[in-house]
């Protein structure tokens, strides 16, 4: 296996959208995301302490669809790297060169990656105008920054092992009493993940992750939705998770894409930090209050194009952590049996 590409972070997803102008409401005016540059059938995304171009392209479409998700590397040479990398695993690759592909990214890489989802490798990315202090621009859930992706796969065991062979770190897991694992959560830079699995069929994106300052700013979000009778679009939480201890909302945008406000993990940078290992049956690992997850979060997601646009069909999951249910003892139910 040739050497992987050295990864800094996620970087940014670019969603296909049915309706430019609902989504623009949605992710401008009710999230606050800034608008770094604008086009007739798309809109370029950051938050207030992304000093790159974007961490989320809109782009308008005739199916709501993830067209991509996006990790920056460290050096030129990187992107050549992913090339042969994902050459040597036999899977589709595309060279992107600068100016040809996504507003403000310069040359990339886009493959299919074992998972099925299309990911793009980069390096170089226009910057934009520092706004960590422009309070006056400030707006909505007050995005800081784009946090993770997380994705459904039905094979959780096999995800795992290509983000452990592209250097990723595992900070925490759920699994069951084989040590069967049901969804995992991995990272470069220093937080808890940059993607996390949830069993599911696949490849389909389930959320994308988006960073604020302020537990109170996950709060100010849900009210405000309630506020205008857009209550609909809140889908679960508010809450505080038990994997990686976030205080999280997750909200559906006006096509059904999921994002998730999220706030305060933890650093994960030293060398021998541990795996953190939750049980299935534990009740706190999707919400540590103890508040049951509604079945739409398990079962909806969003579908992911190919290279060419074309909808990837998808393959069913073996382990199902939905029928994962907790008795009144607090203990879990599996088909049934108590666990
Ligand atoms: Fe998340």
């Amino acid at each position: 296996m040739s050497t992987p590409p050295d990864v800094i972070r996620s970087a940014y997803a670019q969603l296909a959208v049915t309706d430019l102008a609902a989504a623009r409401w949605f992710w401008v005016d009710m999230l606050g995301l800034h608008v770094q540059h604008a086009e007739a059938d798309a809109l370029y995304l950051r938050g207030t302490d992304e000093l790159t171009h974007h961490s989320l392209v809109l782009r308008a479409g005739p199916v709501a669809a993830l067209d991509h998700i996006a990790y920056r590397v460290r050096a030129p040479e990187d992107v050549e790297r992913a090339e042969r990398f994902f050459a040597g695993l036999g899977r589709p690759v595309r060279r992107v060169p600068a100016g040809t592909g996504t507003h403000g990214v310069g040359d990339a890489v886009r493959v299919v990656d074992p998972l099925g989802f299309t990911v793009e490798f980069f390096h170089g990315i226009a910057r934009g105008e520092r706004l960590i202090q422009r309070y006056d621009l400030h707006r909505g859930a007050r995005i800081a920054r784009l946090d993770h992706f997380n994705v459904c796969t039905p094979d959780i065991p096999a995800a795992y092992a290509h983000y452990r062979s592209l250097g990723f770190g595992c900070s925490e897991t759920i699994e069951g009493d084989e040590h069967e694992l049901y969804a995992a959560w991995m990272y470069r830079k220093q937080t808890v993940h940059d993607v996390a699995f949830t069993g599911g069929a696949g490849p389909r994106l389930h959320h994308i992750g988006m960073a604020t300052h302020e537990s109170h700013q996950v709060l100010h979000t849900a009210d405000v939705f309630g506020s205008l009778g857009k209550q609909h679009h809140i889908e679960r939480g508010p809450g505080r998770h038990g994997v990686s201890n976030a205080f999280y909302v997750y909200l559906r945008d006006p096509d059904g894409h999921r994002v998730e406000i999220y706030t305060s993990d933890y650093y994960t940078g030293d060398p021998d930090h541990e795996t953190f290992r939750w049980n299935v049956h534990d009740d706190r690992r999707r919400d540590f209050w103890g508040n049951a997850v509604i079945e739409s979060w398990y079962k909806e997601a969003s579908p992911v194009l190919d290279l060419d646009g074309a909808v990837q069909p998808v393959s069913e999951s073996v382990l199902d952590e939905s029928s994962v249910r907790v008795g009144a003892d607090g203990l879990g139910i599996v088909d049934g049996t108590k666990g």
